[in-house]
């Protein structure tokens, strides 16, 4: 006989994690309710979409990907509705989390040695660390600013017959630039929140963390939701 696998969908903290956050049960932790996660996924799917689409029309090195969409002129009519619903879902994101997301004055040292050494996993022993930590902050804020950059810099390119010849260059040029640092930035976005720290991907899943994963990398938020003021060991 095989042995019984726990149902996620009747596990506790999985059903409470369907309309709240920031609560203990039992040895878990909600971590992000079902509309927030439904948001961050929106914007992943846009952005994926977005990124297959825009990159056969940037350069025929990329040209077999519009294959996957039924060839470059359905990639050129989808990639600017992808791009609008990616910008639109990261601004519905912005004020959904803008207020869990403002820099503390001791979170300033992040722009600096902190955010490389995030970036590369290193261990960043910090007892003071909320929900978010200073590098998450800094990449929530230039995730929204480079959606808005896109937008910006994508509209003129939709439209070049509006726009004179000087912006219509200054557009190409903004829209690539920010388009490689977003690529280059989601790279280590996906690396820290899957294979570089275990129990990560499961908080935009089922929503929840363990306790220990909190205390590890949260501690401060660990504390505020568990009133548990113990060190991880
Ligand atoms: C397969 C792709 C992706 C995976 C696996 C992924 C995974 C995750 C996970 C696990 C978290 C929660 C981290 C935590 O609670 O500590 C998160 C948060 C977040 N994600 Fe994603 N994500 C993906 C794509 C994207 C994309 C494309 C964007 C934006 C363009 C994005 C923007 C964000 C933001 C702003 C946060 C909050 C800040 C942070 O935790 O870094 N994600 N993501």
């Amino acid at each position: 006989m095989s042995a019984s696998i726990p149902n996620p969908a009747l596990d506790p903290a999985v059903i409470r994690a369907r309309d709240v956050e920031d609560v203990a049960v039992g040895d878990q932790i909600v971590r992000h309710r079902l509309s927030n996660r439904l948001i961050h996924w929106s914007v992943a799917l846009a952005f994926t979409v977005a990124l297959l689409t825009g990159m056969p029309i940037w350069t025929p090195i990329f040209g077999w990907m519009a294959a996957l969409f039924g060839g470059l002129s359905v990639c050129r009519w989808l990639h600017p509705w992808a791009g609008s619903t990616f910008f639109l879902a990261s601004l519905v994101m912005f004020f959904r989390w803008l207020s869990e997301m403002i820099l503390l004055p001791s979170e300033k040292d992040w722009f600096g040695s902190k955010l490389f050494a995030y970036m590369r996993h290193e261990t960043i022993d910090d007892w003071e660390t909320g929900k978010y930590n200073g590098g998450q902050k800094i990449f929530f804020f230039a995730v929204s600013l480079g959606a808005l950059g896109l937008l910006a810099s994508g509209v003129i390119l939709w439209f070049p017959l509006s726009f004179p010849q000087w912006l219509r260059e200054l557009g190409i040029l903004l829209h690539e630039i920010t388009f490689i640092l977003f690529a280059v930035a989601i790279v280590f976005h996906i690396y820290l929140g899957t294979g570089a720290e275990p129990g990560t991907f499961r908080s935009m899943t089922r929503g929840t963390v363990a306790r220990s994963w909190a205390r590890l990398h949260h501690p401060r938020w660990y504390r505020e939701i568990t009133g548990d003021q113990s060190r991880h060991p």
